[in-house]
């Protein structure tokens, strides 16, 4: 298949991409495009043969359900049902925004498009690109994150293009995604409501609008019989090509542990790189040292991530030490997807 690059931002709209792109979309074609979070592979979500050909491009299990993204809140109802008024709380307040609500689905969305589930993920990203572009389309784009299965999620276009490269129509490079992580996933048709993936918007926010919200134990408990509740939780998933171990502790300990181990495998001729932060990046001796940022900010971190893992998959990194962070606001997600990127390899120290 051929794929055409686009750029379009700020400086350069170009509205006649846009409506090309919204075009592809509606003959049953893919683009894959930017999101405030991570980019999107776009389709139909009114076609089934569109749900299929993501999950063929994806390399993805047809049970993953897709992410059906609306540019109107008034759009929320031609593809859901019985829903509830914490649903249009939470819209007026996060979108658009980086939240996905899992509500009752309508009948008339295909469920390629939902996994064979009987509800649906909606959400209304910020990212304007991505709302010219589901309006272009007819309003409804299901989109998972662009990356092959088991990769992580793309936060800037030349990983998009790596992955998807000759399996999507069009690619719009929009520059680097603002949030880097996935959207919160809140499950809305649980009692009480649930989060099933941490996300940008915390739980402590959450909580301020559904006070008994709780988390989906399945996605914490790497250890549970259970399998999460959003499908798509319980891959390998993020994964680096380098094998990955986190390593949580007093930040002194974390120190000595992480330069013990790049002593002992260097010693076995392997190539090693450390996750760090500004506060301890010069403190390690490995191949590659990567700062996520400041341990004081904590979405700088989480927007750094995917690209460091990225990074290292580019620089032929063998093993990879990384630091951890204290499992609250933000850090809850980063932490959940360094618990993934590692397969569930953490130690304390
Ligand atoms: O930020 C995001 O959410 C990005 C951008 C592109 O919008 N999309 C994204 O999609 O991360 P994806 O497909 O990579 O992850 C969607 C997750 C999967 O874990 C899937 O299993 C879960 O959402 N999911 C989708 N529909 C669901 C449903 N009806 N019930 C439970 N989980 C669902
Ligand atoms: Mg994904």
């Amino acid at each position: 298949m051929n794929t055409k690059i686009v750029k379009i931002n700020k400086i350069q709209p170009n509205p006649g991409a846009i409506y090309e792109a919204g075009n592809i979309i509606k003959d049953g074609g893919l683009v894959a495009f930017p999101t405030e979070t991570v980019y999107g592979l776009g389709g139909d979500a009114f076609n089934p043969d569109s749900s299929r050909k993501i999950y063929e491009a994806k390399g993805r299990p047809s049970d993953n359900p897709l992410i059906v993204h609306i540019a109107n809140i008034t759009d929320l109802d031609a593809v859901a049902v019985d829903i509830p008024s914490t649903a249009y709380e939470l819209a007026a307040r996060f979108w658009p925004g980086p939240l996905t609500m899992i509500l009752k689905k309508r009948p008339e969305l295909p469920k390629e498009t939902t996994g064979g589930l009987d509800t649906v993920a909606v959400r209304m990203p910020v990212n304007e690109v991505a709302l010219d572009l589901i309006t272009a389309s007819g309003g409804f784009i299901a989109a998972p994150s662009a990356n092959r299965s088991g990769k992580p999620s793309p936060t800037q276009a030349q990983y998009v293009i790596e992955d998807m490269y000759g399996f999507v129509d069009m690619i719009i490079d929009g520059g680097d995604c603002d949030i880097g992580l996935e959207s919160t996933i809140i499950d809305l048709t649980s009692r009480p409501a649930m989060i099933l993936r941490p996300g940008f918007i915390t739980f402590e926010t959450l909580k301020e609008i559904i006070p008994d919200i709780v988390f989906d134990g399945n996605i914490i408990d790497a250890s549970s019989p259970e399998p999460p509740k959003a499908p798509g939780m319980k891959y390998r998933h993020y994964a680096p090509k380098a094998e990955m171990t986190l390593v949580t502790g007093p930040v002194d300990n974390v120190i000595t542990y992480i330069n013990d181990k790049i002593e002992q495998n260097s010693s076995k001729g392997l190539k090693i790189g450390v996750i760090a932060t500004d506060e301890t990046h010069y403190l390690y001796t490995a191949d590659s040292v990567k700062s996520l940022g400041s341990r004081k900010n904590e979405k700088q971190v989480a927007r750094n991530l995917f690209k460091v893992l990225r990074e290292f998959d580019d620089e032929d990194i063998d093993v990879i030490y990384a630091e951890s962070f204290e499992e609250k606001g933000v850090f809850r997600a980063t932490m959940n997807r360094m618990i993934k990127a590692s397969g569930n390899k953490e130690v304390r120290v």
